[in-house]
């Protein structure tokens, strides 16, 4: 597909996707979405992909948010009966296989949403991550009051939300929990996407269900989310996988998953 505003390779097993609007810092606009929920649609689809990382071109922004220009003369009426920001999530939502968000640079607002919307973050050592949306008069409106409370807890989510201006250090994400581990600048990328391959080599239903399950945690109460980990657990003994995994340790040999 021809995208102007993302650039799109596979690199083994693993789809990237760029963000690519550098004059705007990757400012998320609707054009753009519309060309990243195409790409991740075709990379979900693709048999041949197992994981997708997800980053912005160049180390200045991953996204400085939503398009500001773009949203400031929108009213009540259209956003709610267009469904403004449903573009956002409809995609992701949907996603099987797990996306790692690479983030060198600014993630702000809605950039910062749309990385905790992926399945892992890791930062290179000059990312930013805040939420400024009450500088502009709004808040958060794709998962930043809701994410960022899980991640990080209440104290600082409310002190980010709330002024707008706390905004968190690669090393002070990571110490939060909101970033699983920091990379120099210039390897990031590559390093997400060594740990993408790792994970496109182990068995897809089984990295699909392990995604699914730790999804349900931040869903369901303990006693039905464990209820579910069982079910899937139970499950994957129906796969050729799991009796290839298991005959592999017996054997002492690599596992040569087939994903089936
Ligand atoms: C539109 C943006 C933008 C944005 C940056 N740009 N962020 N355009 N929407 N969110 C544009 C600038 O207008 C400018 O364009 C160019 O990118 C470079 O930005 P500068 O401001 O000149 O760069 P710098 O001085 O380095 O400052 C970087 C920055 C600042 C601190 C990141 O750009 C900034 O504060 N941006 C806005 C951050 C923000 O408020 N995000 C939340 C948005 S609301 P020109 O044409 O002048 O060169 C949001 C709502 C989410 O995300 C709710 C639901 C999803």
């Amino acid at each position: 597909a021809e995208y102007t505003l993302i650039k799109t390779r596979i690199e083994g097993n693993v789809g990237v996707v760029e963000l690519h609007r550098p004059k705007a810092l990757n400012a998320l606009c609707t054009d753009l979405f519309r060309e990243l929920n195409d790409a991740l649609a075709r990379f979900d689809q693709d048999k041949n992909i197992g994981a997708v990382v997800l980053t912005g071109s160049g180390t200045r922004a991953f996204a400085a948010g939503a398009d500001i220009k773009e949203m400031k003369d929108k009213d009540f009426v259209t956003n709610y009966t267009k469904g403004f920001l449903n573009l956002w999530t409809e995609q992701i939502d949907r996603m099987r296989k797990p996306i790692i968000a690479a983030v060198n640079g600014y993630a702000l607002g809605g950039g910062c949403e749309l990385a905790m919307m992926c399945d892992i973050i890791y930062a290179g050592e000059k990312a930013v991550f805040g939420q400024p949306e009450i500088n502009l008069g709004i808040i958060p409106g794709a998962g930043g009051t809701q994410r960022l409370v899980h991640a990080i807890g209440k104290a600082k989510a409310m002190e980010m939300v709330l002024t707008g201006n706390a905004k968190l250090t690669a090393k002070e994400a990571e110490a939060a929990g909101l970033v699983a581990r920091i990379f120099p600048i210039e390897s990031l990328v590559e390093e997400a996407i060594k740990i993408a391959q790792e994970i496109a080599s182990k068995s897809q239903p089984s990295v699909q269900m392990a995604k699914e399950a730790v999804n349900a945690a931040f869903e369901m109460p303990l006693s039905s989310g464990l209820r579910f980990e069982r079910r899937l657990f139970q499950a994957l003994f129906a796969t050729k996988d799991q009796k290839e995994g298991m005959a592999a340790f017996a054997e002492k040999r690599k596992p040569n998953f087939t994903h089936e």
